[in-house]
């Protein structure tokens, strides 16, 4: 039996309960810890159909861990096992940084979502720089994408500089680089998804990429207005932005069909249509000339497949891991290649954006 069907059936069987019992973040702790003991081994076989290329990399399945999970890049060896095809680690910021007060994670299990402010803690890029480093030299099969922040400490006027910083010192390392601008936890942050903002930060990052030249995605928040969304789409054009990756936590709660009273970004089932309607909009908007990384709600098979139908070249989750359980990956990967087959494609690219 793969590794990741054990891990999965003591998951679902033992350890959900357990953790559920814990506080959301003292569980979430735990989970990394044990994932960040896993020896190398070989990851499960793939879905050969599912492979993708993109910015002339290849990908082996389109669905990665979405940006949050592993903020200090400890549990790479975890990720690969549960089959995915790429890891998007961070946020990373400059310095280290504690983070919002506890408690800042919580659960809201009738409705298979979360709710956190947790407020970018971090190692920081000088630990968690070297700890990539050491894992690249060691060889690894999945791809990593790198997912930068600024400090909570830093004034509006060093923003541009600490995603400069962070290019400069950890962008060689990664696969893909995400820009996280929308994060609601961090006061200030969404402001710099305006189209003045953007070419302020995508200058001050050139200057610093040197030779790493990674493609450069921009994260999106799903509370944008319309009209927001399409300007950002049109600078991101101008600029040459290399994707899109739709979407990150929501504040909103009630349009969501969600009550609960805790501050901080929602995440899970109430975002699905949510993050489709944004992918298929940037889509339309682009003409498709953006990859996009579909984020939001993904639990399964028919999720990930109708994010791909709206225009999502790959897909990410998160939320999905702490309720379906780790075998969420291998499952979807199953239904995906199933879809696909019965729907008459070969691959997933022929799929992307034709619901648009
Ligand atoms: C506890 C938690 C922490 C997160 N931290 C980050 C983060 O540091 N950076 C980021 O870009 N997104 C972060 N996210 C957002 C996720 O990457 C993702 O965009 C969002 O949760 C929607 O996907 P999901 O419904 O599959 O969880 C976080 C999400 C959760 C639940």
């Amino acid at each position: 039996m793969p590794a990741v069907s054990v891990v999965d059936a003591i998951y679902r069987k033992f350890l959900q309960r357990y953790l559920f019992s814990m506080d959301a973040e003292q569980a979430h702790r735990l989970t990394i810890r044990m994932l960040s003991m896993i020896p190398p081994f070989t990851p499960p076989a793939e879905w050969p159909e599912l492979g993708i290329k993109l910015w002339g990399m290849d990908f082996h399945n389109p669905i990665g861990l979405a940006a949050g999970m592993d903020k200090d890049a400890v549990a790479i060896r975890g990720w690969e096992m549960l089959g995915f095809g790429f890891a998007e680690l961070g946020t990373i910021t400059p310095r280290p940084q504690a983070g919002n007060e506890m408690p800042r994670v919580w659960r809201i299990p009738e409705r298979r979502a979360l709710i956190n402010r947790l407020g970018f803690p971090s190692e920081g890029m000088e630990v968690v720089a070297p700890r990539i480093a050491r894992m690249r030299k060691a060889g690894i099969a999945i791809r990593l994408a790198l997912n930068f922040g600024p400090n909570s400490n830093t004034p509006p006027e060093g923003v541009a500089a600490d995603y400069s910083a962070l290019m400069k010192r950890c962008g060689s390392l990664a696969d893909f680089i995400v820009i996280n601008v929308s994060s609601p936890n961090t006061a200030g942050l969404r402001n710099w998804q305006s189209p003045e903002k953007m070419r302020e930060l995508f200058a001050a990052m050139v200057e610093k990429s040197g030779e790493s030249e990674r493609p450069v995605l921009l994260k999106i928040a799903p509370d944008l207005e319309r009209n927001e969304m399409f300007r950002i789409c049109e600078t991101a054009l101008e600029l040459g932005v290399d994707g899109i990756v739709a979407c990150n936590t929501s504040i909103a709660r009630e349009a969501l069909g969600v009550s609960s009273a805790h501050p901080g970004g929602l995440s899970g089932a109430p975002l699905t249509i949510r993050a489709r309607e944004l992918i298929r909009d940037i889509h339309t908007h682009t003409r498709g000339k953006i990859p996009i990384i579909g984020v939001g709600g993904v639990a399964t098979a028919e999720d990930a497949w109708l994010h791909i139908r709206a225009g999502a070249s790959m897909v990410e989750l998160y939320t999905a891991l702490i309720y379906e359980g780790p075998g969420v990956v291998e499952r979807i990967k199953e239904g995906l290649a199933d879809l696909l087959r019965r729907n008459g494609f070969r691959s997933i690219g022929e799929a992307v954006g034709i619901d648009r």
